[in-house]
This record gives C-alpha cells, structure tokens and sequence, in this order.
C-alpha cells in the first residue's frame, strides 16, 4: 500500500463538482507533481489533505492509518505542512513574528519569545539561504518572491513529513525556483512527501512523478522518466497535442523593423545594439535585474534612454508610452494586473481603450460600429473564451485575462510587439495557444521581441535569442548555436559554446 492514499475523494461547491471520487497516491521519498489545467481540482484536493476544506466523500489514509483532518491544526499536529497559492503571511508584522504566528502561543507569551524568535529566524533564514532578508523586516515592506520564501521557510521550518507546495513558485525567478527545487529533492531524500504543483512543464519535469487532473478526476500517473511533455499535456486537455511547442518554419524577412543604437540607461543598460527584421521572434533571455526589464521600458517609452532608437528606418523619441503606442510599438506587459487591464471592467471596455486613444489623437470621432468590430475581431484572432464582450474580466480565468491583454494591446496589430514573460502564471492549454499565437504573428509579419524566464520557450519559440546580462548583450544566439545549455551558460555571465552539430534538439527529449 502507498504511504500517503487519497481515495474517492469528491467534494462539490453547491452546482459545482470541485472533486469526483478522485484518487491520489505518494510515496515517502519523493517529489510528487500534481498537473492540470485551471480549475481541475488540483487545490481543493490538497485543501481537503491540509484541512482547510472537508470533503463530502472519502478517506485519507497515511502510514496505513485512516485519518481524521477536521482542521488545518489537525493537518499540522499530524505532520502535513502546506505553502498555499495564496499567501498567509500578516503583512503588518516582522519576518520574525510571522515565523511564529499560530503556534498557539499568547500574545504575551510571545512577546517574551520575541529575542528567542528573532534568534530562531536568523537560524531559519540562514538554514534556507535566504539572503538579503533580517527577522525584524516587516513583511509588507518585502517584495513578492521574499514573501513567498518566508512563507516556504515558515511551513519548511516546522518539519513537516508530508510538505504541499500549491503553485509556490509562480512568484520566483528562476534562480530562486531552483533553490526550491532543491530543496524539495533534499527533503525527499531525507523520506518525505512533496506534492508539487506548479503550471511550468520545466518544474513538474524535475519530479519523481507526476499525477495529472482534469475536471475533478485523476487521469493518470506517470513516472517522469516514462513519460514525455506530449503525452502529459494530452492528459491535461483531454485530447491529443502533438506538440506542445509548434514547428518553426522561419519567416525572417529583409526588412528591418527596429534598429537600435548604443541603448544606454545608467547602470541598467549598457551600449545595447540590436537588429531586429519583419517576421522575426526574437528571444530575450536574463536572470532577473540585467537590464531586459529597462529595455522594454525604454520600447515601450516608459523610460528615456540615451542612443537611437530606429523603426522602420525613421529615428524615434519616445516620451510615454502613449507615443510608442502610437508609433506601432505593442506591449504585452509584465503584469497584467496592475499595467495590462483595467479590472473593473469589460472586456470590450478594455479592447476599446487603446483604439480610442488613437481615433482621438488622429482626430477621428469616436465609430461605434468600428469600435465593435475592433472587440469582436481581437476576441475571435485571440481566442477569448467568454460570454461575451460585456463579461467583466475579474471573471475570467487567468489565462483568458491574458488572451484579453493580448486582445487589447494588438487589436490594432502593431509591427513590432514586446512581450514580457506573458505565459507566466498561464494555464498549459492557454500556454499552447499563446505559443501558435507568437508564430502565427510572426508569420504575418510582425517582429517580436519575447522576453521569457523559461529557457524551454526561448529555446522552442524563438528564431534567434539574445541573453542580457549586467545591462548588456552577453550573447547572440542563432540557429543550431540556440540550445539550453548556451542560454543558461550567457544567463550566469559565461562563454557560450558554438554549434557542435547537435542542432536544435526536440525539447521533450531533454531530461530537464
Ligand atoms: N470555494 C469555492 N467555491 C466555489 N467553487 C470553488 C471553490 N473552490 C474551488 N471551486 C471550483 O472548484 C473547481 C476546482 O478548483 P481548484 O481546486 O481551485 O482547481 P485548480 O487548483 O486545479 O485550479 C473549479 O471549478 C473552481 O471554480
Ligand atoms: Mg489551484
């Protein structure tokens, strides 16, 4: 019998069937991946497994021993620590009260602990080679990827057997993903549970195995070493991908679409020349702070920079956004939240705003009829799953929010269009799509600038990839010369080694 039973377990949120008779198994010993698309169940399971939800039907059994978890403190007593998607942290208090935070201790009582915490927090902090944080920092004060590592350190800190990490690492940068990752595998080989879910094929690749969800069901268990990205996506969708990444028939035309010149912005960016043509996705690569951010500002006109910046061959000045807007410059923004839509509204609300901008600027009075068809068209090119174009986009899923961005900033198809790390926090399904997305533009003409923190679509998507590193170009990559290792080799700042005849290999091949 496994160590960690699941079984027929089903849960329903009044009409909707969260869970049905679903099962899940691990093993002490191993990282354990749950995949599925938005919506599959993958939470509410691992809700019912940490006691924040109770289930209608089913038993959990651990170590042979049917259990009883009521509660979240029932979960924790029995050794089940879990980092939720949403984090937990009390943004008004210090790194160090946190830690401690629902121990069961009084107020009092922890304010005579407080020099013992502040001690134990050092000792926590340096365990997990958390830098650059002190225990009396006040967690609202901390960026997002340090609060998802105190929260991680938290629930890893109470040594928990069986430890649940629900998307924990949707706000780190790579480098920081990997220091998860490892951890994780430390503690496996320590005999622990990690039950893993995350929607980036790279991370659910570095598991032991791999459970996979859909509409409330598990559909399948594989070992990760038996199985290939195709066949989990498959799984996913419920219908059979043949590829995960699209084929790439280079479209590289002549033209040139942005030139730029000796780009230099401070310490950010330094001397950076580029060449981009008409038809071309051009990757950008970088750990994160190395200047790629800076550089879509500067494009986007966020940020004035010295040297040139030549589209279409006409030298350009951008003072706002709204100029570079206007120039044909489209940009697919960091986070769709706070720069790519306006929440409270809808999403012909949303698709209209750039347009209007325009017919304003150019003088045109506002055309209904032809704000109408604008919406309608960019739903349809971008594949918005709605009710319609009055929905108001808070109610959408994540990955059909980022279809709107799409939608709102390329209704007006720009030439050249920035994308930044725009499958981050995606859906796999929406992730497929996204990627058809970028070449189907390419092919029609567009240049691309696709910045990515995933190696994998750098390496699958793009038809030359630059890296940045401390505010520069560390390598041009082209052809055969795009593999994973160069890209990892320019993203820490080495040498990278030309093509050896291996070629472009097929990414499912990789052991990742
Ligand atoms: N508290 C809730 N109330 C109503 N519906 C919910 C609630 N939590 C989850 N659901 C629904 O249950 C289904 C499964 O959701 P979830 O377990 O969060 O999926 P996943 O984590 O795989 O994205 C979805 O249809 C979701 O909308
Ligand atoms: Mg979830």
């Amino acid at each position: 019998m496994p160590d960690l039973v699941m079984k027929d377990i089903s849960k329903s949120f009044g009409a909707v069937k969260a869970l049905t008779n679903a099962t899940f198994e691990a093993n002490f010993g191993e990282v354990h991946a749950l995949l599925g698309e938005n919506g599959a169940g993958k939470s509410t399971l691992i809700k019912i497994l940490s006691g924040t939800l109770r289930p209608d039907s089913g038993e959990i059994i651990l170590n042979e021993k049917k259990l009883t978890i009521n509660r979240p403190g029932d979960a924790v007593k029995l050794g089940i620590g879990t980092v939720y998607q949403e984090l937990s942290l009390v943004p008004s208090l210090t790194v160090a009260d946190n830690m401690f935070l629902n121990m069961g201790e009084t107020t009092i009582f922890r304010t005579i602990k407080k020099k013992e915490n502040i001690k134990k927090t050092e000792e926590i902090l340096k365990r997990y080679e958390i830098k650059g944080i002190k225990p009396s920092d006040v967690v609202k004060n901390l960026s997002l990827p340090f609060r998802q590592m105190i929260e991680i350190a938290k629930v890893l800190s109470r040594r928990p057997d069986v430890i649940i990490m629900d998307e924990a690492t949707s706000a780190l940068s790579d480098d920081k993903v990997q220091w998860l990752l490892d951890i994780a595998k430390s503690y496996a080989r320590e005999g622990k549970i990690i039950i893993f879910i995350s929607h980036r094929m790279a991370e659910v690749r570095s598991c032991d195995r791999i459970t996979v969800f859909r509409g409330g069901v598990d559909v399948g268990v594989q070992k990760n070493s038996e199985t290939d990205a195709d066949e989990l996506v498959s799984l996913m969708l419920g219908r059979k991908i043949s590829n995960y990444f699209p084929e790439i028939t280079d479209r590289t035309q002549e033209e040139v679409v942005l030139e730029l010149q000796q780009i230099t912005s401070g310490n950010l960016l330094k001397d950076v020349n580029l060449t981009l043509q008409k038809g071309t996705v051009m990757g950008v690569g970088g750990l994160a702070g190395q200047g790629q951010s800076t550089l879509f500002q500067v494009l986007s006109g966020a940020l004035q920079a010295r040297g040139k910046i030549i589209l279409r061959g006409k030298q350009v000045r951008f003072n706002n956004p709204y100029q570079s807007q206007i120039a044909g410059v489209g940009l697919i923004p960091e986070d769709r939240g706070s720069q790519g839509l306006i929440f409270p509204q809808t999403i012909s609300e949303n698709i209209q705003l750039p347009v209007l901008g325009k017919m304003k600027y150019m003088g045109i009075f506002t055309d209904n009829n032809r704000l109408k068809n604008v919406v309608k068209d960019a739903m349809t090119r971008f594949a918005v799953k709605a009710p319609g174009a009055d929905t108001v986009v808070t109610e959408l899923s994540g990955g059909n929010q980022q279809k709107v961005v799409f939608a709102k900033a390329l209704s007006q198809l720009p030439e050249l269009i920035l994308m930044f790390d725009c499958t981050r926090g995606v859906d796999v399904g929406t992730k497929v799509e996204i990627f058809n997305m970028v070449r189907e533009l390419a092919k029609n003409g567009h240049a691309i600038l696709y910045y990515s923190t995933d190696v994998e679509e750098l390496v699958n998507i793009c038809d030359q990839v630059f890296v940045m590193h401390d505010g520069k170009i560390a390598a041009m990559l082209k052809g055969k010369d795009i593999t994973k290792e160069n890209i990892i080799l320019a993203l820490v700042g080495e040498q990278v080694q030309s093509a050896i005849g291996r070629g472009r290999r097929k990414w499912q091949k990789q052991v990742l």
